[in-house]
C-alpha cells in the first residue's frame, strides 16, 4: 500500500512505514492517493466479520504484512452487535471489547501491526489520555515483547473507573498521573518527542488516533454493520456517526470507497466546526466548550483533511454530507426519549438524536455506539434515573490497586522517571 503525506505529496511511504512514522512532513497526514474498490460487495457480507476483514485489510494493504491474517483474527477477538434501537434505527454497539469502547479495534490492530513491522529495537509507547485512548491502547500494548507503554494522565480529571482500566495492569505498561492537566500531559509528550537523542534512545512511538493502522481497522466494522443487517434492509442505509476527531466517520467513507452502498451524516455536540463549515464553507473553529459527551469536545477535529481528500478523490460533492449538532440539554432529553426501547450514553445519544432527525421514509439508520453506557455511569444514571449494573470488564478492575506514579507537569522528571524504567 502506497501513502502520501496529505502536506507534502512528494513524501509517500509504505503502509509499514507510515505506522511506524504516525504522522509525516510537518504533521501532514498519510492517506492512499486512490481507493481501489473491492469486486463483489455482496459475497464478501455473507462471510463472519473476522473473514471479511482478512479480505478488506488484505485488498487495502497489499502483500507488505506477510502475517496480516493472523493478526486480525487476534485482534478482533470480541464480538459487536446491531440492536434495533427503535423502529428502522439500529445501534451498531462497538463497546463489547475489552476496555468497552470503538477504539479497541483500532488499538488491538495498531498493536500488532506495529509489532510485526518494528526494527529489532525497544519499542516505547508514550501517550497522553483524557480517558478512553489510554485504557485500549494499555491494554492492546499488554504483555507485548519488546514494547514498553506509558501512559499519561492528568491526576484527578479522569474517572476513577477510566484510571482503574490505565493503571491496575503493570507489566510492560506505566501509568503516570501529572499535577495538571490533560493540554500538560500533551505537551510533555511532544515535548518528548522533540528531544531526538531521548526519543531514539528509548524508541518512542505515539500510537495515536492519527495513525493508518488505526483507522484502516475502523472501515471493518461498517462492513459488519450491514451483513447484520436483513438483506431487505440494506438498499438504503445511512449511517449516523458520533464524531470529535472524524476518524471513525473517515473509516465509514473509505467503506463507501471500497463499494459498501450507505451514505453518511455527521453528528457533533456543540463543538460544531464542521457543520458550521458544512453549512457556510468557512472554517471557523472556536474555543472548545466542554460537553457530556466529552470524546467529541474537539473544535479543531485532526482528520478532517483526510475527509476532504477523500471526497475530492472519489468525487463525491461534500454539500450532500448530511450534518447535525446537538447541544447537552437535548443529547439528555433524547437519553429520556429512548429510555424504554434502549439506554443511549450521551455520544450515542447525539448520533441518535441527528439520525431521527435526519432519516427519510424507507431509509434504515444506523448510529454508532462507540462507549458502553457504563463508561458514562455518572450522567446516564442521573439522567434516566436508574442504577446501572457495571460489566464486568470494570467491575473486576475496581477492587484492584492502582498502580500509578504521580510526577509534575516536569518534562525533566518525565524523563528521569522514563529513563530509570525503561533503560535500566
Ligand atoms: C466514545 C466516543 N465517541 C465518539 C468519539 C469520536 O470519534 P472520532 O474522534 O473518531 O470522531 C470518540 C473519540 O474519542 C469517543 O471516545
Amino acid at each position: 500500500m502506497q501513502l502520501h503525506n496529505l502536506k507534502h505529496n512528494e513524501q509517500k511511504v509504505s503502509f509499514s512505514e507510515a505506522v511506524k512514522l504516525g504522522i509525516g512532513k510537518d504533521q501532514g497526514l498519510f492517506f492512499p492517493p486512490q481507493i481501489e474498490p473491492l469486486s463483489q460487495v455482496d459475497d464478501l457480507l455473507d462471510l463472519d466479520f473476522v473473514s471479511r476483514s482478512q479480505k478488506i485489510l488484505r485488498h487495502l494493504i497489499g502483500d507488505e504484512i506477510a502475517d496480516l491474517e493472523e493478526i486480525v483474527e487476534d485482534a478482533f477477538s470480541f464480538p459487536l452487535k446491531l440492536q434495533q434501537a427503535k423502529n428502522n434505527i439500529y445501534a451498531l454497539e462497538l463497546f463489547h471489547g475489552p476496555t468497552l469502547a470503538f477504539k479497541d479495534f483500532g488499538a488491538r490492530f495498531l498493536a500488532r501491526v506495529l509489532k510485526a513491522v518494528k526494527d529489532d529495537g525497544h519499542l516505547t509507547i508514550l501517550t497522553a489520555t483524557s480517558g478512553d485512548t489510554g485504557a485500549a491502547v494499555a491494554d492492546a500494548f499488554y504483555k507485548q515483547d519488546g514494547i514498553d507503554v506509558v501512559v499519561l494522565f492528568p491526576k484527578g480529571k479522569i474517572s476513577k473507573l477510566q484510571q482503574k482500566m490505565i493503571d491496575t495492569l503493570g507489566s510492560n505498561i506505566r501509568a503516570v498521573e501529572i499535577n495538571g492537566t490533560f493540554d500538560m500531559c500533551q505537551d510533555l509528550v511532544k515535548t518528548a518527542f522533540l528531544d531526538e537523542p531521548f526519543r531514539q534512545a528509548v524508541g518512542l512511538n505515539s500510537a495515536n488516533s492519527i495513525n493508518i493502522a488505526r483507522l484502516l481497522a475502523q472501515v471493518c466494522y461498517y462492513f459488519e454493520a450491514i451483513a447484520q443487517l436483513d438483506k431487505a434492509k440494506r438498499d438504503d442505509v445511512v449511517f449516523c456517526v458520533p464524531c470529535g476527531n472524524f476518524g471513525n466517520i473517515c473509516a465509514g467513507l473509505i467503506a463507501k470507497a471500497l463499494g459498501l452502498k450507505c451514505n453518511f451524516i455527521v453528528a457533533t455536540n456543540a463543538n460544531d466546526t464542521v457543520p458550521r463549515y458544512l453549512h457556510t464553507g468557512k472554517w471557523e473553529p472556536k474555543d472548545t466548550i466542554a460537553c457530556m459527551s466529552n470524546a467529541m469536545d474537539i473544535s479543531r477535529p485532526n482528520n478532517w483533511p483526510r475527509v476532504e481528500a477523500l471526497f475530492k478523490m472519489q468525487g463525491w460533492d461534500l454539500s450532500s454530507l448530511k450534518y447535525g449538532s446537538v447541544s447537552d440539554d437535548i443529547t439528555a432529553k433524547t437519553m429520556q426519549e429512548l429510555k424504554d426501547d434502549y439506554i443511549l450514553e450521551p455520544h450515542a445519544a447525539v448520533a441518535y438524536r441527528v439520525l431521527k432527525d435526519n432519516l427519510q421514509e424507507g431509509q434504515t439508520g444506523i448510529f454508532l455506539g462507540t462507549a458502553h453506557s457504563a463508561k458514562f455511569k455518572g450522567d446516564v444514571d442521573r439522567i434516566l434515573d436508574i442504577d446501572l449494573p457495571l460489566p464486568k470488564a470494570i467491575a473486576d478492575k475496581i477492587n484492584l490497586p492502582s498502580l500509578s506514579v504521580t510526577l509534575n507537569n516536569d518534562y525533566d522528571a518525565l524523563k528521569a522517571y522514563m529513563t530509570k524504567e525503561l533503560l535500566k
